[in-house]
């Protein structure tokens, strides 16, 4: 017989037939009731058992965190919570758990906090909270590609390990084979990377951008979907170290254009779990209500989870430029009463996450655009616009996140775009491949970049990104 999954009996029409499932055991309560989770489903099926007819050792081995695989019939249920449950008739442990052990971990079924968990991230989805988190992260990348490829995008992998600094702040990670103890060096004293394996300095990428450009410059519409790195010491809630990232490039597309894709994927990745996981995003949402509970009312959230999905679909994101911005923060009474950290005081600061999240939760109440940046403050491909001060830049924020995506039309113009390079020091020996493009048919082109934690924080309403990736990469903690 076919072993099915929790989730495929629970949808389960017919009843009285039998069946097979393979799982770990949730709870086992009055040696009977077996609340059985296999990760397909945030919902357990209940497997009661005949314990006056099993055997009292077999008994003792079904406990919280075991494996077992349950053969049994599929009956309609007695018991309130659930449609249907499966009358055990044989129970083979597959992998058993000394409970004393158990009662350790973070599989022991009670509240825990979410430090705990994290440090026990190899078990976390073994708990509601964690399995719906990731399964919606899963749901969340496939929808991306799903809107990608229906638009007539072309995803591109980019590379990891790269000999440029695309975003030019810095902030890499060095890739390299030579002995710490004793790097071969230059006559100077330097460390000589021509004797390293790339026989150049390289270093894990930080955004797929610059590689992307080259390919929408010739297949038209590309993105890139992977993880980028970053060794900014930053200990937040919203750093990570190693992230994902979705940047799509397209040819011909100015600032406007951008806007609107983002806008309009945005909208679709939303919607995609609103329709394909309700019950994950209701568990969340109960949680998050359970949670405000324990805070004072200022700080509760005003809406549910799936009302401000809902609310960021409805609705168009409000676009303002950073000039128009920054006299509203000017005049803001946050910063009339000093309580920013930073105070806004002139035109070209550069905006800090208390700015922009009172532009979006206080001021416009939706999210945000903000265009046309101070060029000083951003990148060096953003392109310039007439007035020479500000670049086609934009940023996307989110209510309790921040900025969610950042992009940009990029410089198409060899002269402009060399001479901002040569302005900020970007040798062009390292950029050859890049300035090629705007040499050979150079064009208008735009893209962004999503930080796909952000965007799992947003839908699953988790408020520390730790919690939105398997693994966390932060600084000082490289675990599992
Ligand atoms: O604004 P950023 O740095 O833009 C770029 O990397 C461009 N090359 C994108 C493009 O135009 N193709 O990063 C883009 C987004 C941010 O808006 C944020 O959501 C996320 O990536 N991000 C991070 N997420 C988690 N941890 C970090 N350390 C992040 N840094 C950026
Ligand atoms: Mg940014």
């Amino acid at each position: 017989m076919k072993t099915s999954t929790v989730a495929e009996l629970l949808s389960q029409e017919t009843t009285h037939i039998d069946v097979e499932v393979k799982g770990w055991v949730r709870t086992f309560r009055a040696n009977r009731f077996i609340a059985l989770n296999d990760g397909s489903t945030i919902n357990n099926i209940q497997c009661v058992v005949d314990f006056e007819n099993t055997d009292e050792a077999l008994l003792k081995r079904i406990s919280t965190g075991a494996a077992v695989h349950i053969k049994g019939q599929l009956e309609e249920s007695q018991g309130k919570g659930q449609s249907v449950e499966v009358q055990v008739k044989s129970i083979e442990i597959l992998g058993e758990v000394d409970p004393e052990e158990v009662s350790k971990t973070i599989m022991q079924p009670k509240r825990h906090t979410l430090d705990k968990l994290r440090a026990q991230a190899h078990l976390r989805t073994r708990t509601n909270t964690f399995s719906a988190v990731m399964r919606l992260r899963s749901s969340l990348s496939f929808a991306i590609h799903d809107y990608f490829n229906k638009n007539g995008f072309y995803y591109m992998h980019t590379p990891i390990i790269t000999g440029s600094d695309a975003e030019g702040a810095g902030e890499m990670f060095r890739v390299t084979t030579l002995d710490p103890k004793n790097p071969p060096l230059t006559e100077e004293g330097e460390v000589d990377y021509s004797q390293d394996f790339f026989g150049k300095e390289t270093n894990l990428t930080v955004s797929g951008q610059l590689e992307a450009e080259t390919y929408a410059m010739s297949l038209g519409k590309v993105y890139t979907f992977g993880p980028t790195f970053r060794a900014e010491n930053s200990n937040t809630s919203r750093h990570l170290s190693e992230f994902w990232m979705i940047e799509p490039e397209v040819a011909f597309m100015d600032l406007d254009g951008n806007m609107d894709l983002a806008e309009d994927f945005m909208k679709y990745v939303l919607s995609h779990v609103l329709k394909h996981n309700k019950e994950d995003l209701t568990f969340l949402e109960q949680r998050l209500i359970q949670e405000d509970k324990s805070k004072p009312q200022a700080e509760r959230n005003e809406m549910t989870l799936t009302e401000k999905l809902h609310f960021v679909i409805d609705n168009n994101f409000k676009r303002v430029s950073y000039t128009e911005a920054i006299d509203i923060l000017r005049n803001s009474k946050p910063n009339k009463k000093k309580k920013f950290k930073y105070l806004i005081n002139e035109w070209g600061a550069d905006l800090q996450s208390e700015h922009e999240r009172f532009l979006v939760e206080k001021h416009f109440k939706c999210p945000v655009i903000l265009f046309d940046y101070p060029a000083n403050i951003k990148a060096f491909y953003m392109r310039l616009n007439e007035d020479e001060k500000t670049v086609r830049a934009m940023d996307i924020l989110f209510p309790g996140i921040g900025e969610i995506v950042g992009g940009s039309q990029r410089e198409e113009r060899l002269d402009v775009l060399k001479e901002k390079m040569a302005a900020l020091g970007i040798p062009e020996e390292e950029l050859w491949w890049y300035l090629d493009l705007r040499k050979y048919g150079t064009a208008t082109h735009s893209g962004f970049g999503l930080g796909f934690e952000r965007l799992v924080m947003f839908v699953t309403g988790m408020g520390n990104i730790r919690d939105v990736i398997p693994y966390p990469r932060t600084p000082q903690n490289a675990e599992f």
